[in-house]
């Protein structure tokens, strides 16, 4: 197949890494026979610097024209003066909300051989498999903001359609996988966190009965994802609480380096796909950032966006043959031991030449 892909490769660490899923991208394609363009276009920092916008409407154009969008990452302390006008983290925001990429999910699957990374006692990991699925397009996180000399808020608001669309995403995930949804919100003090909760029993009641459905407050969730996340199916939640809980649940995984991200809008609409960490400025441009989250994240592009599960598998098969070489980037491997983001990008890029290998015999 052909298919156009707009890569949005920003600030930091962004750069480098979507360069790795690119590599991939272009060998998964030669083993298959497809043809993907890359169109590069600015988000973010290189934006402001470039166009005076975070979001330049050519880009959110060409986001709207392409088949999938694969995006680096946003941010660094150039454009980080709180007083600032314009700021990086807004072009994201921005084409989140222009394309209407209301759900965002993020798959927290521990890797056996990335276990002693983690802080987490490795018996609580084995077996962990969790998607989380985070409400992208609402919530504090775009209500209105107000500032004087005095004070400052945020307003945080849902409405109804909202929730059910990003619930009926989890529960349709939660149904392909072992059946139960649990909805995370914070009920006892937030009126929209009552909203979510009404919302959430009534989608499962009325549509999902197979589905199990439990709710958890976001701070109680907050112990339980560290305690005991085997017992964790598909998580959904609003949008902030989203953010922080899957920081804290790279931590099962052993490094916010290894957590891919697809953001979904309706069906048929083009999607984002990111790693969940940010621009890590503190190590930009020494090539030696973990490539694996965006190259996990070009795998769901393939899934979600092009229809490619085969491939998307094949990518996915290769990065955990790579982890089982312990093909580790700094954040993984003990100082010394640490492979650069091209070493890491090329031991996927050997194992993937095994494993397309090895489904092209099965097709
Ligand atoms: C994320 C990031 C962003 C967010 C920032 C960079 C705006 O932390 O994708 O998790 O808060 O959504
Ligand atoms: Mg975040």
């Amino acid at each position: 197949m052909h298919a156009d892909i707009v890569v949005l490769p920003g600030d930091g660490i962004g750069p480098e890494v979507a360069a790795a899923a690119i590599t991939v991208l272009q060998a998964v394609a030669k083993h298959h026979g497809h043809t993907f363009t890359f169109a590069e276009h600015d988000i973010g920092g290189i934006a402001i610097d470039r166009h005076g916008v975070p979001l330049p409407e050519a880009t959110t154009v060409a986001c709207q024209n392409a088949d999938a969008v694969l995006l680096g990452a946003v941010g660094g302390p150039k454009w980080s003066d709180p007083n600032a006008k314009v700021r990086p983290e807004q072009g994201l925001l921005a084409i989140r909300r222009a394309l209407g990429l209301f759900a965002n999910l993020r798959p927290v699957r521990p890797h056996n051989a990335a276990l002693d990374a983690s802080p987490i006692k490795p018996h609580l990991l084995t077996g962990v498999d969790i998607m989380v699925v985070r409400e992208l397009t609402g919530g504090i996180y775009f209500g209105d903001k107000t500032r004087t000399a005095e004070a400052a808020s945020d307003l945080c608001s849902y409405s109804v359609a909202e929730i059910e669309r990003v619930m009926r995403s989890a529960f349709v995930l939660a149904k392909a996988r072992r059946g139960k949804v649990t909805s995370v919100d914070k009920a006892n003090v937030l009126e929209t966190s009552r909203l979510w909760r009404d919302v959430a029993t009534r989608i499962g009641r009325e549509e999902f009965p197979e589905v199990e459905l439990e709710h958890q407050l976001v701070d109680s969730m907050a112990m339980h994802l560290l305690a005991k996340p085997r017992e964790y199916d598909v998580i959904v939640t609003e949008n902030m609480f989203g953010d922080i809980l899957t920081d804290e649940a790279s931590m099962l995984a052993g490094s916010l380096g290894l957590l891919p991200s697809a953001s979904l809008g309706q069906e048929g609409k083009v999607g984002i796909y990111e790693p969940i960490h940010g621009s890590a400025p503190d190590i930009a441009g020494k090539g030696i950032a973990n490539p694996y989250a965006t190259i996990l994240s070009a795998a769901m592009l393939l899934r979600h966006s092009l229809g490619l599960e085969e491939e998307a598998q094949c990518i996915e098969r290769a990065v955990s043959a790579a982890l089982d070489a312990r093909a580790f980037t700094a954040d993984l491997a003990g100082p010394g031991k640490a492979l650069s983001t091209q070493q890491a990008t090329a031991a996927v890029l050997e194992q993937l030449d095994t494993h397309c290998f090895v489904a092209e015999l099965r097709d």
